[in-house]
């Protein structure tokens, strides 16, 4: 048996570099040589053995590019080309597949998740998920497609428009990607909040207009800085029961709150609050195929630079350090691993 190196979920808050079987690619599908593999929130999850489908022993990470080693199927792909693979799998049969919107598949599964993933030497995965990364973009930045996925479905999801005011409710990578993609879009001011000094300063030094959440009244200050109005749309990236509230108190009359965080716990929402000023509330679900080869062209161009949202980058035998990192708002955003 053939083995390569992992970086292994085995159960709550354990995590360990190990040696595991590599794997071998079944017909249509690719194996993939990992350059760079990204911790998020999900991997957060799996780590504190929250999440409902992961089971140990797990490779994670669903946010990974590298170099495709063996092809088995016809492919317009060659061994020896650079890809970022787009993680998510679809059943193919359900009614939102069959409507052709495969990311909201009724039973949608991830590489990372419920197959071995990122944090490893090698990934087999179906040739349909891979995208050729771009000459002008580094295999390191393009480790980082699938958040800026993200923010791309998060802010076409959204009614932006030329000159809207826009409120950010935290400055996590999402938050930090959907500002820098809305400013793309045409949004005026920004008003970005969160608790953490390290993010806020991040968020600062991008240029967007911060509000410590720990030491000021986010309601009062989105209020005195839009005129009294509220913001055309409030993006709520934090996930608690404060910023569910502060989503509503933020918002202008007939304005937008797109929701784009996985709240662990259930919110109370005062839909009152909502029905008198004729609110809007969208949610939003990872990214179409389609906003994925958006994130790499807007990285490709520069149009978004990632560099400032990547704060760590470790070797993989480092695993337990990038947790414990991404653990702790204060001292990172997004942590890769070099494999
Ligand atoms: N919709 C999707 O498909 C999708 C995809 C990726 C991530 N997400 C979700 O988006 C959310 C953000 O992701 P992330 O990776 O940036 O997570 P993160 O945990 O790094 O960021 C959340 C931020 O909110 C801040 N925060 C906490 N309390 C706050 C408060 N009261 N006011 C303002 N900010 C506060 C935290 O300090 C942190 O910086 C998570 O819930 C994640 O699960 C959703
Ligand atoms: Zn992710
Ligand atoms: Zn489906």
């Amino acid at each position: 048996m053939t083995e390569m190196r992992a970086g292994l979920y085995l159960g709550e808050r354990t995590v360990a570099a190990d040696k595991v079987a590599k794997p071998v690619a079944g017909e249509g599908e690719a194996l993939i040589r990992i350059a760079y593999a990204g911790i998020c929130g999900t991997d957060m999850m799996i780590y504190f053995g929250k999440h409902p489908r992961a089971r140990a022993p797990l490779a994670m990470g669903h946010e990974f590019s590298g170099v495709i080693e063996e092809i088995r199927g016809a492919s317009s792909f060659a061994p020896g080309d650079r890809v970022v693979i787009e993680p998510t799998l679809s059943c193919g049969e359900c009614e939102a597949c069959a409507a052709g919107q495969f990311h909201v598949c009724k039973t949608l599964r991830l590489i990372g998740i419920d197959q071995s993933g990122g944090f490893a030497e090698y990934a087999a995965v179906p040739l349909h998920r891979l995208h050729r990364i771009p000459d002008k973009l580094s295999d390191i930045h393009a480790a980082v497609t699938e958040p800026v996925a993200v923010a791309v479905h998060t802010v076409r999801r959204s009614n932006l428009k030329l000159g809207d005011n826009v409120v950010i409710l935290g400055a996590g990578p999402i938050g930090l990607l959907t500002a820098l993609v809305a400013r793309q879009g045409g949004a005026h001011q920004i008003i970005i909040s969160d608790i953490s000094p390290y993010r806020l300063e991040k968020a600062k030094q991008l240029g967007f207009t911060v509000l410590d959440a720990k030491h000021a009244s986010v309601t009062d200050e989105v209020a005195s800085l839009t005129g009294g109005v509220g913001a055309d749309i409030v993006f709520e990236v934090a996930g608690n029961q404060i910023t569910a509230k502060q989503m509503i108190e933020t918002v202008k009359i007939q304005g937008q709150i797109v929701v784009v965080s996985v709240f662990k716990q259930a919110p109370t929402i005062d839909l009152a609050a909502m029905h008198f000023r004729e609110i809007s509330l969208t949610t939003t679900r990872c990214y179409s195929n389609d906003d994925f080869k958006k994130a790499i062209v807007l990285m490709r161009d520069g149009t978004i630079d990632v560099s400032p949202i990547i704060s760590h980058l470790l070797p993989l035998e480092q695993i337990h350090e990038g947790f414990h990192l991404m653990e702790d708002s204060n001292a990172s955003l997004k942590v890769l691993f070099q494999l």
